[in-house]
């Protein structure tokens, strides 16, 4: 069951692009993170008001750009106007928050791989997942590995699995929940993505004994990536990729 997906996902995959030396989940992040050495970053998507997946992790603009509310209320024409770099830093002024298809394109140019993390508003799983897989069936760069599809929302998973099937698929939970092995199977899973603060080296048995890849968010440290690998852990998410490498 670990198939041909775990020999292409790497061991390293940068967080949000590479988020502890770039904006999170801007295109000048994902530049980082190939200048760095990635050859995967994982990245946040969701819907614009008006049903444009943009990238963007937060459930306000409060944190991470110059405006002000719930990003589900703003159309994609607003949220264009936004500076989504200079929070950051000075040297990342102007850099805009990428639509789903100019973070293809940028993957594609760059040759990165991605863990594509759907993160719906309440109540838009299954309209973001919808969004998201006709998207990535129309654009996804050839000659790029197929995106790996990862949700902490069960929901926009199942939409994954019934409209878009070829991309491989993958819960998120920051723990492993309760009758994991049957939920993954319901939902054509190949693997797991949890938090390896939660994770213990039985769990991790566990789940790699099953059949499934495990990969932990958000590891930041070299000391803790060498654990979790020894413990079977098939990739881990960092904010600085270049420390584990
Ligand atoms: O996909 C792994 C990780 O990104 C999940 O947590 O909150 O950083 O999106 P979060
Ligand atoms: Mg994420």
């Amino acid at each position: 069951m670990r198939g041909a997906q775990q020999f292409e996902v790497p061991k390293i995959i940068g967080h949000r692009g590479a988020a502890g030396h770039a904006p999170e989940n801007t295109v000048a992040g994902f530049r980082k993170a190939a200048a760095l050495g990635a050859r995967w970053v994982e990245f946040d998507v969701q819907l614009s008001r008006d049903g444009h997946v943009v990238l963007f992790h937060d459930d306000t603009l409060n944190r991470t750009t110059n405006g002000r509310g719930a990003i589900g209320d703003a159309t994609l024409s607003a949220l264009r106007q936004l500076d989504a770099g200079a929070w950051f830093g000075p040297a990342f002024r102007d850099e805009r928050i990428p639509t789903l298809g100019e973070a293809m394109a940028a993957l594609g140019e760059l040759g990165l791989g991605a863990n594509v993390e759907i993160k719906p508003a309440v109540g838009r799983a299954a309209e973001t997942a919808r969004a998201v897989a006709v998207l990535l069936q129309r654009e996804w760069p050839a000659g790029l590995p197929a995106p790996l599809i990862s949700s902490f929302a069960v929901e926009a998973i199942a939409v994954m699995r019934d409209t878009a099937p070829e991309f491989p698929r993958a819960l998120l939970s920051r723990e492993l929940p309760a009758g994991w092995k049957d939920r993954l199977r319901d939902l054509g899973c190949t693997g797991v993505h949890c938090a390896h603060d939660r994770l213990g080296a039985g769990q991790a048995a566990d789940v790699i004994k099953a059949g499934y890849a495990l990969r932990c968010y958000t590891v930041n440290e070299r000391r803790r990536a060498d654990t979790l690998f020894r413990w079977g852990v098939d990739s881990v998410f960092s904010d600085y990729p270049d420390r584990l490498f």
